[in-house]
């Protein structure tokens, strides 16, 4: 049994009085008792406002025999018992209970109250129907996200598409349980004709899962998709899904000023900035990783785009070392990329991240060509939530004696393309930040 003692205290359901509403009584004529888990006094209102996840702390204690085990369907209800949502436990995460839809909502959609599959094919439905508003998938573009987790309102559920394969990414324990149902939900739809499952291994751990239980693995196929009229070719066992397809607008934007210009793409994985900028007239492009792999997809997708490979190239070097040893050679570009990983992964490590963005971006200012460019990246969500990165940026300028008496200026603000919706109940949910800087 894997339920935690600290919050659990196992009392039979107690009989239907003022605590009824419309869940309640759905929950009632289910044969099998569903617990419910009772919220600390003042603790509500949060959730009821929206916010997908609760956390072990706001909870005061659990109802309903037997107790409930991972991934098992609860009743959530504020201090009178009265039930304000329902959701999927998990005993272990310090998420004990991700919402899937309010007591409000259950009144206007009844039959997927309670009911995980119909409301999985449901929100999946929804999250196609966004898609196909936002012009996507596209003869331009077949490479998108299809669910983006809480933005979704499916929490732990990532899945991008490419063509006609959909990559479901999965970060909850409830995700694994109805891995079956998932699939076949995403099989359902029209333009998908297959998928690959691919658990986040380190986060299942803490929400209970080992990596052995996890099961099927990667798979080593490659893909070709097209975004913005560029061609690549994605590896299933590359870095997260395979392909960011959360920069496609900030690369399109790459495109629209490249011509003529000296382009470096620093982090550039399967070059996705660089190709923007070559297929759009580029003088020259370099692109600069330390991932072998992606670099080999790179080159491949230089000639998958009939690029002229004189004019792109590709660099396998760390990005610090890159750039220490163009600028002490005065190298010059009009546009610098730099997207680097997720430096804070967690926002205790805020701090010692914001140093290392402060070196990277420093560096890639001093390699910005007067009046030229610099698109800056964080895909740390610690980053990006404590509006810290400008700061940060300016510190870059500030802090370097070789930048003396040279000033930025924000040009454009950008995020996570727009099939990467947010909920604004869950600002946890906005992990990206790009910005355009002029480097004067
Ligand atoms: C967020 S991804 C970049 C995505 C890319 N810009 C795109 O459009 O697809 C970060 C990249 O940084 C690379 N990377 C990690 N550490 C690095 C380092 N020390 N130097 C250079 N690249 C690094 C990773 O291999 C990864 O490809």
């Amino acid at each position: 049994m894997l339920v935690s003692s600290r919050l659990t205290r196992c009392l039979a359901l107690p009989p239907l009085s003022t605590t009824s509403t419309a869940l309640q009584d759905i929950a009632s004529n289910q044969a099998k008792g569903v617990a419910k888990v009772i919220l600390k006094k003042g603790k509500t209102q949060l959730f009821r406002d929206g916010s997908p996840m609760v956390y072990s702390g706001a909870v005061d204690r659990i109802i309903g025999r037997p107790p409930p085990k991972t991934g098992d369907m609860v009743l959530v209800a504020d201090g009178t018992e009265k039930p304000i949502a329902w959701g999927l436990y998990n005993s272990s995460s310090m998420f004990c209970v991700r919402l899937m839809q309010l007591d409000e909502e259950v009144s206007g959609d009844p039959c997927c109250a309670l009911n995980m599959e119909k409301l999985l094919e449901t929100r999946i439905d929804a999250a196609m129907r966004l898609r196909n508003n936002l012009g996507l998938p596209s003869a331009n573009t077949n490479a998108y996200r299809l669910v983006n987790s809480e933005g979704d309102r499916l929490s732990g559920l990532i899945i991008d598409v490419f063509g006609d394969l959909a990559v479901i990414a999965s970060s909850a324990a409830w995700v694994e349980r109805y891995k079956e149902h998932i699939k076949k939900c995403v099989r359902g739809l029209e333009v998908i004709k297959s998928v690959v499952w691919r658990p986040s291994t380190e986060i299942l751990k803490e929400e209970g899962l080992d990596v052995g239980d996890v099961g099927e693995q990667e798979s080593s196929e490659r893909v070709k998709v097209v975004e913005n009229g560029i061609s690549y070719m994605i590896s299933l066992d590359g870095q997260k899904t395979g392909f960011y397809a959360d920069q496609r607008e900030n690369r399109e934007f790459i495109s629209t000023i490249s011509d003529g210009q000296r382009v470096l793409d620093m982090c550039c994985y399967t070059g996705g900035f660089a190709l923007n900028a070559a297929c759009c007239h580029a003088l020259d492009v370099t692109g600069v990783d330390t991932s072998s792999p992606a670099l080999e997809l790179a080159k491949q997708n230089v000639l998958l785009n009939n690029l002229d490979p004189g004019k792109i190239s590709f660099i396998k070097q760390d990005a610090t070392l890159f750039m220490k040893n163009a600028a002490s050679k005065n190298e010059l570009w009009d546009i610098v990329i730099m997207d680097p990983p997720k430096l804070a992964p967690r926002r205790k490590v805020l701090q010692s991240a914001s140093g290392m963005y402060r070196n990277l971006n420093s560096l890639a200012m001093r390699l910005t060509k007067r009046g030229g460019f610099l698109m800056t990246c964080s895909c740390s969500g610690a980053m990006t939530q404590s509006g810290q990165f400008l700061a940060v940026l300016q510190a870059s300028l500030l802090g370097a004696a070789s930048m003396a008496g040279r000033k930025i200026t924000i040009v454009r603000q950008g995020g996570a393309a727009c099939d990467h919706p947010i909920d604004p109940s869950y600002p946890e949910g906005a992990y990206l930040t790009n910005i355009l800087l002029r480097v004067i």
